[in-house]
């Protein structure tokens, strides 16, 4: 009898966390109150994470607003804060990155404060087009859901200064991934297909030239080989001008492209089937790659906590992506991973402010900060559309 009750209580007990945690909508807005102590208003950006992750910061906001009316009128106030005064505190070109196996890191020079027009896309650049490409994907998403024009236009203008890098040294295609670098790599180019899907799209006028610059960039994007063996997208290309077999498999890599790829069904239906299989066969190959046996995605450098200011950002990436894939071409396997690990991170990797931190399997680890933040809050905000 006593042990009767107590696996009844245990029962009891773990439906109440359950219960709680299932609460996805509830969740992703108090996510987003936790977010915003982060926001600094005089710079527009969100302190403790660096420029690109601001970008993606704002578009976990956009995400959010676009499935919450509630929040709507914060993410608008975010978007015309960081459009007026973050450009004041781009590092511009002091922007370097080093790469070795399990390791990624971007080295920010000092930016000194200065006078920019908010309306001048060059204020948005340094000199990697990854940094570059999620501007200008985060203003796509402010821009879908204000439909201010100046948004579009300053996407317009990155991608301008990406198309320009166009070709890298390898197979006549593909960008490099920072002007001041020689490697060539998934994320610059899986980046640079999205951005010019999602501008094929939304800029009425110029459909055929973005639509073009989209099946150039997967054309090479499957030439050169980044998509490996397993079916999972590798870092980079190695100095022979292919897919480096041994490079490593991160999350956010396995993302971008899902996104672009169902821009580019959109913009280009008659090939829809074929982008969307091809998404598809990532997605799958992905979540085999990076999930552990309960479910929980993670990217090999939570290990030894190598991930660093840059790879704490990955996984959201990762699940906003496949998010925009499920509502193309729904799937359980997407659903259920959306769930499982929103769950996980509300009763494991969460502290009293309902801040998150990098190992959504848990234990929450001290400091949280706006990367592993706002990582974390895209799988509730994925949970949340879903549910
Ligand atoms: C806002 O950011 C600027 C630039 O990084 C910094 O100097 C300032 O201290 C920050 N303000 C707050 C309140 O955190
Ligand atoms: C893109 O902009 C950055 C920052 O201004 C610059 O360093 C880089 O050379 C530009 N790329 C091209 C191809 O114009
Ligand atoms: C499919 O894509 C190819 C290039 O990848 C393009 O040449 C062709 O026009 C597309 N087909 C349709 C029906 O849009
Ligand atoms: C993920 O993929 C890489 C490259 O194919 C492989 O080396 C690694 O062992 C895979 N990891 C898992 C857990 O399947
Ligand atoms: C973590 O492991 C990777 C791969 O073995 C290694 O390159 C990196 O230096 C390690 N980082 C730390 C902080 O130990
Ligand atoms: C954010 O926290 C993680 C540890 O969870 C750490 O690796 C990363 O460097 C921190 N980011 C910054 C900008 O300090």
């Amino acid at each position: 009898m006593a042990l009767c009750k107590g696996i009844l209580l245990l029962t009891s007990f773990s439906s109440l966390a359950l219960g709680q945690a299932t609460n996805y909508k509830a969740n992703a807005e108090a996510s987003l109150d936790a977010l915003q102590t982060f926001y600094n208003t005089s710079s527009g950006l969100w302190n403790t994470c660096g420029w690109w992750n601001g970008a993606n910061c704002m578009t976990a906001v956009a995400d959010l607003a676009a499935a919450d009316s509630s929040v709507l009128t914060t993410a608008e106030t975010v978007f015309s804060t960081t459009f007026s005064n973050a450009p004041a505190y781009n590092p511009s070109t002091q922007v370097f990155k080093e790469s070795r196996p399990g390791f990624v890191e971007t080295i920010y020079g000092h930016p000194a404060q200065k006078v920019v027009q908010a309306n001048d896309p060059s204020v948005w650049l340094d000199s990697c087009y990854d940094d570059n490409g999620w501007w200008a994907l985060g203003w796509i998403a402010a821009y879908d859901l204000t439909q201010n024009a100046d948004y579009l236009s300053t996407a317009e203008g990155i991608f301008a200064n990406m198309s320009a890098a166009w070709p890298s040294s390898c197979n006549n295609g593909g960008i490099l991934w920072c002007s001041t670098s020689t490697y060539v790599n998934a994320i610059a180019n899986e980046l640079f297909l999205s951005v010019a899907a999602h501008l094929a799209n939304r800029v009425t006028d110029q459909t055929a030239y973005y639509l073009d610059w989209a099946q150039r960039e997967w054309a090479w994007f499957q030439s050169v080989k980044m998509i490996n063996g397993a079916g999972v997208i590798v870092d980079g290309l190695n100095s022979a001008c292919t897919g480096d077999p041994g490079a490593t498999v991160w999350s956010y890599n396995q993302g971008v492209v899902l996104g672009g790829l169902v821009e580019l069904a959109a913009a280009d239906s008659g090939n829809a089937s074929s982008y969307l299989a091809s998404a598809n066969s990532i997605a799958n190959a992905a979540i085999t790659n990076l999930t552990d046996s309960n479910g929980i995605i993670h990217d090999v450098c939570e290990v030894n906590e190598s991930c660093g200011p840059d790879g704490t950002q990955f996984k959201g990436i990762f699940m906003r992506n496949l998010l925009k894939l499920h509502q193309a071409s729904p799937s359980d396997t997407y659903k259920q991973l959306f769930e499982t690990n929103a769950q996980s991170i509300w009763n494991n990797d969460r502290d009293d402010s309902n801040r998150l931190s990098l190992n959504w399997a848990g234990p929450f680890v001290q400091p949280a900060n706006a990367s592993t933040h706002s990582s974390a809050m895209d799988a509730i905000i994925a949970a949340m559309v879903v549910g």
